[in-house]
């Protein structure tokens, strides 16, 4: 049976244009990937189906039925419930309150049967094969995997049946993936539907019984997820083929040794909020990559916001940390950058971007001394200059829509993340850190943009990969060190990279 029908569903935000022509069918009781490139209409379209946006045009059915949804209360009483691309949760209450927050048990409003609702909920995690006890800890101090199951679980506490999931793996480590999937078909088993978003091909061909591609807001088909393969996929989603790994041309550095180190990290430790650095030693020269891999909580966040930002740790840290051999262990961001550092962050939403500010403010951000960017006036930008490299960026990343004018927050994730990156590169910067670039961006995105960080490796620039994806890692590093415990584990040469050995060290194995 079709549990949900869109039929020539459409949806505008002013002249954009974001679900044109969507028609497709859902069948209970399946897992149903959705897929396409950024900004192609699958968030829209979910928020649509969840009451978020009334549709400009067309029908949707649930279980047969002709219905307008106006809000979410009424999506959920229909028992359809989301997950979003990103979470929703009131990081300082507890898991409990935000998972019974406007559902609570109680006679008179203000008086909350937690118990009771406590109770509810182990017998949900229980039922359902979701570990979790944590109902009393802040959600701030739950890892992203565990802020997931917390949503999934509030999603069952509402008695949903359609479980929408916008994205849910590209924050995740390997190892939660493989847990939200085991929960997901264990869900499907209980006879939940649930609708997957995802770009990660591979794991919507391992995990969907169907999937619906979506290109420029409209459905392109619907496909059988045994009878279909990742090229096809990728195909119908870009109009092209794609190629999934590097294809370019990796320029050899002459003989790494003579090459000097312009960033040296010496016998670093120290004590962050969460996670410590311990004894960490690293040189990075120019004209190469070095990828820094490891399960998240391993110290390679901490181990960036230092690298981007000593000032903050100056009072903490023991070690070394120099650049062209001169220690920059007081500077602060802006002292960086002036010496030609330049910073993708790992959360594009919370550090890179104003969302409430257009293309090109955001692209400003950081670039204010940038004498490219100074009007006659003292003092003065030359806003029209950085409009127009941001018209030159959009065309050479193909940022969607294409009008400098665009607020971020209005912008699809990947299309967000571009613009951040665009940012990074737009100063010529002599060193680079790039935190997981290609987190939630499609795979003709992935190729733009491992392209464009090859080409500044090529032109002799020296930049430290973040990485979660061991793939991305491989394909594009001269270099891995791998994170754990705050340490670096292991080390390995491009000669050495096997897949198998470096996830070993990522557990604590040893390198051989
Ligand atoms: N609230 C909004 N206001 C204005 N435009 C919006 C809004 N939300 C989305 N859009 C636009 O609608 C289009 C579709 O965006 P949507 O977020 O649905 O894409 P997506 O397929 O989910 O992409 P991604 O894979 O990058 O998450 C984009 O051009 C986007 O800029
Ligand atoms: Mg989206």
């Amino acid at each position: 049976m079709n549990v949900i029908e869109f039929k020539r569903v459409a949806k505008s935000f002013g002249d954009v244009v974001a679900n044109r022509d969507l028609s497709f069918e859902v069948k209970a009781g399946t897992i149903h990937g959705l897929i396409g490139e950024n900004g192609a209409g699958k968030s829209t379209a979910m928020k649509v189906l969840f009451g978020i946006f009334p549709a400009d045009s067309g029908e949707i059915l649930i279980r047969k039925k002709p219905t307008r949804i106006t809000n979410p209360v009424q999506a959920m009483r229909l028992g359809i419930g989301m997950v979003h691309q990103h979470f929703m949760l009131a990081e300082p209450e507890t898991v409990l309150d935000n998972i019974i927050l406007g559902h609570e048990p109680g006679w008179f409003p203000g008086l909350i049967f937690r118990d009771k609702a406590r109770k509810e909920l182990t017998e949900i995690s229980k039922n359902y094969g979701l570990a979790f006890d944590k109902w009393d800890v802040p959600v701030s101090h739950l890892s992203v995997g565990e802020q997931q199951r917390v949503e999934i679980i509030k999603l069952l506490y509402q008695r949903s049946d359609v479980l929408i999931l916008d994205e849910p793996t590209a924050v995740l480590t390997p190892q939660e993936v493989k847990e939200l999937f085991q929960n997901l078909l264990r869900l499907k088993q209980e006879g939940k539907t649930i609708i997957l978003i995802s770009h990660k091909l591979k794991e919507v061909l391992e995990f969907t019984d169907y999937v619906t591609v979506m290109r420029r807001g409209e459905t392109v088909g619907t496909k059988v997820t045994n009878e279909t393969n990742e090229d096809e996929l990728a195909e119908m989603m870009v109009g092209r083929k794609v190629s999934f790994t590097y294809q370019g041309i990796r320029r050899i550095l002459s003989d790494s040794t003579e090459i000097p180190s312009i960033l040296k990290v010496k016998g670093l430790s120290f004590k962050g909020l969460s996670e410590s650095c311990v004894d960490v030693t690293l040189n990075l020269r120019q004209g190469e990559i070095l990828g820094i891999g490891g399960v998240q909580g391993n110290g390679q966040s901490e181990f960036l916001r230092f690298l981007s930002n000593p000032k903050e740790y100056f009072h903490k840290v023991s070690g070394e940390y120099t650049i062209r051999d001169q220690s920059v262990l007081a500077d602060s961001p802006l002292d960086l950058r002036k010496r030609g550092v330049s910073l993708v962050p790992e959360d594009r939403l919370a550090e890179g971007l104003l969302l409430q500010q257009d293309m090109t403010e955001n692209f400003l951000l950081g670039q204010h001394e940038d004498p490219r960017y100074q009007s006659k006036f003292p003092g003065l930008l030359d806003r029209d200059a950085a409009r127009a490299r941001v018209e030159q960026n959009i065309k050479a990343f193909d940022i969607r829509p294409p009008y400098p004018t665009v607020w971020s927050g209005r912008m699809s994730g990947g299309n967000q993340q571009k613009l951040v990156i665009a940012r990074a590169l737009d100063s010529k910067p002599e060193i680079l850190f790039v935190a997981h670039p290609t987190r939630g961006v499609d795979v003709g995105a992935i190729e733009l943009i491992h392209e464009a960080i090859m080409n500044e490796r090529n032109a002799g620039r020296a930049i430290i990969l973040f990485s979660s994806e061991l793939e991305e890692l491989i394909d594009l590093s001269d270099r891995i060190a791998v994170f754990y415990g705050g340490r670096i584990q292991a080390e390995f040469g491009r000669k050495e990279f096997d897949p198998w050995k470096i996830g070993k060290t990522m557990g604590g194995g040893n390198k051989e």
